[in-house]
């Protein structure tokens, strides 16, 4: 269990950024994957991301190629849901979160050095990611000169947690207002 009932929303709020951190640091921990959903055009969309960086001012950073379907769904409406899930500790995290898109700025290019090379190829590909292609090789051989790299910002306006327990199920909302206030909810 991450959480108990006798905790105060406050540590509660530190024990979680803290498991969350762990997550963007630690390709084994499960919250190292998110899920991202996003206003699709007809229907919600949702796909699996790793999680780059939980920044000290609680923004959620993931990487992910321009061109891609996401990316045209948050320029048109720029809030997501993101869910985590930790299947030992059985914790769900479903955040709320406004997307910024970073292309070639500060940001960008401060992580697009942490990229190794070879993954590096994996958004130079010539082709948009979705196009229908004749056989799947090339949806790797083709390369490009220049890379479609962005990193993704999602910077919560809420935070909700559930914590399954064999005593009583715990969930707690987490808001900013002024500061992050936390409240307890029936699960
Ligand atoms: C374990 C896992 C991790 C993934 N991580 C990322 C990621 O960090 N960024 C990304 O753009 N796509 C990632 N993907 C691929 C996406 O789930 C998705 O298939 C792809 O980005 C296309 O999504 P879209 O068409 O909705 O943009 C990952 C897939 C899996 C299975």
């Amino acid at each position: 269990m991450l959480l108990t009932s006798s905790a105060a929303p406050g540590q509660i709020w530190q024990t979680v950024l803290h498991e969350l951190r762990r997550g963007a640091l630690d390709s084994k921990h499960p919250f190292r994957f998110l899920t991202l959903a996003t206003a699709g055009t007809n229907f919600p969309q949702v796909r699996t991301v790793v999680l780059r960086e939980l920044s000290s001012s609680v923004e959620f950073l993931v990487y992910t190629d321009f061109r891609s379907a996401k990316v045209q769904d948050l320029l048109k409406i720029p809030r997501v849901s993101l869910l985590f899930y930790h299947p030992k500790k059985q914790v769900q995290v479903r955040v709320k979160a406004l997307a910024t898109l970073h292309v070639a700025d500060e940001l960008a290019q401060e992580h697009w050095k942490r990229v190794s090379e070879k993954r590096q190829s994996e958004y130079k590909n010539e082709l948009v990611p979705g196009t229908r292609i004749e056989k799947p090789e090339l949806g790797w051989e083709i390369q490009a000169d220049n890379a479609h790299f962005s990193v993704l910002k999602f910077s919560p306006i809420s935070i909700e947690v559930l914590q399954l327990g064999k005593k009583g199920h715990l969930r707690i909302l987490f808001e900013l207002t002024s500061g992050w206030q936390g409240n307890w909810l029936v699960p």
